[in-house]
């Protein structure tokens, strides 16, 4: 396994769309164990292949708070197939967007269709902060970023902080 850099916006990476997976094996199970030792390092609770510069569409999450917790999810070529009418607004962050948050709105519950690491079609309902998670992770893969559900006035005065603090850190 290993640690993978994270790429922070704005990097066109992030931006762009990924690819289906073709075949879930012993590559996609490789890449599958970096993202989330690369997550729970980090840490963060969802991390997108993007995010770390592959534009496959695959996706993992955990939303246990501890260690002893952890319930790791992978997703292989996600969709949603069913969303609730009813919204939710969570206070959201990213890996990619370093020391930002803000409320964004999405579907409260979701019904998600993907592969899981073994190549099995599974199905799973969503409610809750995994909700909110799971469409979080799948905006990466279409190029989506929590910051665009944002007003533009929002998005770019956040994007003009991090370009500065990249340059800081220059
Ligand atoms: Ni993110």
């Amino acid at each position: 396994m290993a640690l993978l850099p994270i790429l922070t916006a704005p990097d066109p990476v992030l931006k762009s769309k990924s690819k289906p997976v073709a075949a879930v094996d012993d590559r996609i199970r490789a890449l599958l164990a970096d993202m989330l030792e690369t997550m729970y390092h980090a840490p963060g609770i969802g991390l997108a292949a993007p995010q770390i510069g592959v534009l496959e569409r695959v996706i993992v999450m955990d939303i246990g708070r501890k260690e002893e917790d952890r319930d790791p999810i992978s997703m292989i070529n996600p969709e949603i197939v069913w969303a609730s009418d009813e919204d939710n607004t969570y206070e959201e962050g990213c890996l990619s967007v370093p020391e930002h948050y803000s409320n964004v709105v999405r579907p409260a519950a979701v019904k998600v269709r993907y592969l899981d690491e073994s190549g099995a079609r599974q199905e799973i309902h969503a409610d809750g902060l995994l909700a909110t998670v799971v469409q979080h992770e799948m905006d990466h893969l279409d190029g989506i970023l929590f910051i665009d559900h944002l007003s533009s006035l929002k998005r770019n005065m956040i994007l003009r902080k991090l370009l500065k603090a990249r340059k800081d850190a220059e």
